[in-house]
């Protein structure tokens, strides 16, 4: 396992779109593995492998740590419903923090490690981190959707 480079705001990667994962080969596993070693080291509660410089689509997904980890590969929301503003950051900016609406309850539909399907219904913090990390699949930045006037830089 290794810790990878985080892609930081100006990086252009972070406005593409990433490609679907049509086998889960080594490596594969060995990204999602660098993933979770990444975002646990940075305090994160989310990671893209976006953020990392792959365009591939695969998520981590860390809101409760007594909890293990949420990986997910080829997320799709089927569902989402309500509204909630939410304070929010991103290990890409990492002295940015401003206010966001997400959904307040989110489903997803995506594949385990394994290539088993797989469903995750988030509520609160985790339909949020959910709604975050599958925008950066979609190459949408938070930075993107603040709420006016709520932009905190932390220096
Ligand atoms: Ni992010």
């Amino acid at each position: 396992m290794a810790i990878r480079n985080i892609r930081q705001e100006g990086d252009e990667i972070l406005n593409k779109v990433s490609k679907p994962v049509v086998e889960i080969d080594d490596k594969i596993k060995i990204l999602i593995q660098d993933m979770l070693e990444t975002m646990h080291k940075q305090n994160g509660v989310g990671l893209a492998a976006v953020q990392v410089g792959v365009l591939k689509r695969v998520v981590v997904i860390h809101v409760n740590y007594e909890e293990e980890p949420i990986v997910l590969i080829n997320p799709v929301i089927i569902k989402q419903k309500g509204k909630q503003v939410v304070e929010e950051g991103c290990l890409s900016f990492p002295n940015k923090f401003a206010k966001v609406e997400r959904p307040e309850e989110i489903v997803v539909e995506a594949e385990d490690i394994n290539g088993k399907k797989m469903k995750v219904i988030g509520k609160g913090l985790l339909a949020q981190a959910l709604s975050h990390e599958i925008d950066h699949l979609e190459g949408e930045v938070f930075i993107k959707k603040i709420l006016p006037g709520t932009l905190e830089i932390i220096t």
